[in-house]
């Protein structure tokens, strides 16, 4: 097992083990790629909306939120596109009877067996040369290498060519030229590649037949469009400004993999930025860079980079993710869309109603044009996972070297962010004291009152759900009303009146913080 592997195993049984995520309907054998989160789970995920919904509607005088219905009329999916076009090519192994990703396949083709050849020689050179190596002159004067990163694009190209042009035939024509085999059955005995729709439909009970065929939302933006007049009027808004909206998605993934990162049911944060049209450049590079920023204040920035679009959705004239580096490799954490006046103007279409903007400034009605944040929130939970769990090497109680997993995430984002700890349990005094310094603080943030297992053990335990601070009552509190507070990172103990306790935690796990 890689060592990348082996720290995501660790990570998925932590989640379980600590009570962060659970499998959904798990006493039944689970159902495939949907997630239960579970009480440290929910606390971590409610902190990461919080983040996000203050630094979009708090901070901007000009973003407001609105929390839409789930179920919207059908015509509204005609009008997005995602009746015709919210596809994935699929294609079937006709002996394993599984169903893949054509795209995917081709991709995961690209990044085996071509790329990682090409980054083997790279790492080699690095070592041969050490500090005076230049690795974009190797990139292109190294024939070898060159000739990986040819192939590479090559591939990359037609696929996207193939399927802007849904040439599902040369799709299928690729993955034949390139000998990919099933995983699971090793053959190449594959049906034609075909179109398959993510959005999940159910019935309305009234309706009989086509006409009463409901879609879960497969995005929460539609529900922000829609409502673009409804909340411009009642909240006088001018443009440029922003709605913003956190709420569940649906997507009849193919391949659903790797945890909480690709989902059927998961949640999105979506902002829509109405603009003038003509300037979309200026507010994709204000976003581009305000979202990068946020991701920043949480996440070292060599683990996030942006990756600009090749193949545009149906909707944008330009997109680009931000790519966190989760253990299975640099994925996408959030996209930046420039969506032109394509949804707002379709609604208008399909509807027979006005979606225009009379701009006071210029003297004239228009669509406006739409610039898009999106990102998941449960795989920002994924990534603030990744980069927050390890395991150290610190001193134990008698001075030895023992290993804690330990929870390093943002103080404002965790779960419990003081735990009040009586040194013994038996010791009725102690216990009375902690609980009265556990009823104060629990008005101020998420506390936690423990008294079982020995002290040591209960700080490990705060440490692997990410607890900042642990408050000890002993003995002395009694005489003089001081406490213990220990550092999860830096593992200080310092001693403090209780009066002074609530400040001190407060200012560290404040919003503000991550929000300046
Ligand atoms: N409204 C635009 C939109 O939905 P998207 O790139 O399809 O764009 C936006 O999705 C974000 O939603 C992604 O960057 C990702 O963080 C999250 N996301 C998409 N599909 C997901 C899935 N199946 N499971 C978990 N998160 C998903």
């Amino acid at each position: 097992m890689s060592k990348q592997d082996d720290s995501f195993k660790k990570l998925v049984s932590h989640c379980k083990e600590y009570g962060f995520i659970f499998q959904s309907s798990e006493i039944y054998d689970g159902l495939a790629a949907v997630y239960d989160y579970g009480p440290y789970g929910v606390e971590l995920k409610n902190n990461i909306k919080q983040y996000w919904w203050e630094s979009m509607v708090k901070m901007h005088e000009n973003i407001v939120g609105i929390d839409a219905a789930i179920f919207m009329h059908p015509k509204t999916w005609k009008a997005s596109g995602h009746i015709d076009a919210f596809n994935d090519p699929m294609i079937d192994n006709k002996d394993s009877k599984k169903r893949y990703r054509a795209d995917q396949l081709v991709e995961e083709y690209v990044e085996k067996k071509v790329l990682k050849k090409a980054n083997k020689e790279i790492e080699k050179a690095r070592k041969r040369f050490g500090d005076d190596f230049d690795e974009e002159q190797y990139k292109t004067t190294n024939p070898r290498v060159m000739g990986y990163l040819e192939k590479a694009q090559t591939i990359t190209t037609r696929l996207n060519t193939s399927l802007t042009n849904e040439d599902l035939e040369d799709v299928k024509a690729l993955i034949e030229e390139l000998e990919i085999a099933c995983p699971e059955s090793g053959s190449r005995n594959w049906t034609e590649v075909r179109q398959f729709n993510l959005m999940f439909n159910t019935q309305l009970g009234t309706i009989a037949g086509e006409a009463g065929k409901l879609y879960l939302r497969p995005e929460t933006a539609q529900g922000i469009f829609v409502n673009f007049l409804n909340v411009q009027k009642t909240t006088r808004q001018k443009i440029p400004f922003g709605i913003a909206q956190i709420g569940k998605a649906f997507r009849n993934e193919i391949v659903a993999r790797q945890f909480i990162f690709r989902m059927r049911e998961f949640e999105q944060m979506e902002m829509q930025f109405f603009i003038r049209p003509g300037e979309q450049q200026k507010w994709y590079t204000y976003w581009k860079e305000a979202r990068m920023k946020w991701h920043l204040a949480i996440h070292p920035t060599e683990k996030l980079r942006y990756h600009d679009h090749e193949k545009l959705a149906h909707y944008a004239d330009a997109a680009l993710d931000i790519e966190f580096q989760f253990p299975f490799g640099f994925r996408e954490l959030e996209g930046i869309h420039s969506r032109t006046a394509f949804d707002l103007g379709s609604h208008q279409e399909l509807s027979g109603k006005k979606l225009q903007y009379f701009d006071p400034e210029l003297g004239e009605s228009y669509v406006p044009y739409v610039l898009e944040t999106s990102i998941g929130c449960d795989r920002m939970f994924l990534a603030t996972m990744a980069n927050a769990l390890m395991e150290e090497t610190v001193p134990d109680a008698d001075g030895k070297d023992s290993t804690r997993i330990v929870l390093k995430v943002h103080p404002a984002l965790a779960p419990v962010k003081c735990a009040v700890l009586p040194l013994l349990k038996n010791k009725e005094e102690l216990t009375t004291k902690a609980r009265e310094v556990f009823n104060n603080l629990k008005f101020a943030f998420n506390c936690q009152y423990d008294e079982k297992d020995a002290i040591g053990r209960r700080y490990r335990r705060q440490d692997a759900i990410g607890t900042p601070y642990c408050v000890t009552v002993d003995f002395d509190t009694l005489e003089d009303n001081t406490v213990t507070v220990r550092d999860r990172d830096t593992l200080e103990q310092v001693r403090i009146p209780i009066s002074e306790v609530e400040a001190m935690v407060s200012g560290k796990v404040s919003m503000k913080n991550l929000l300046n």
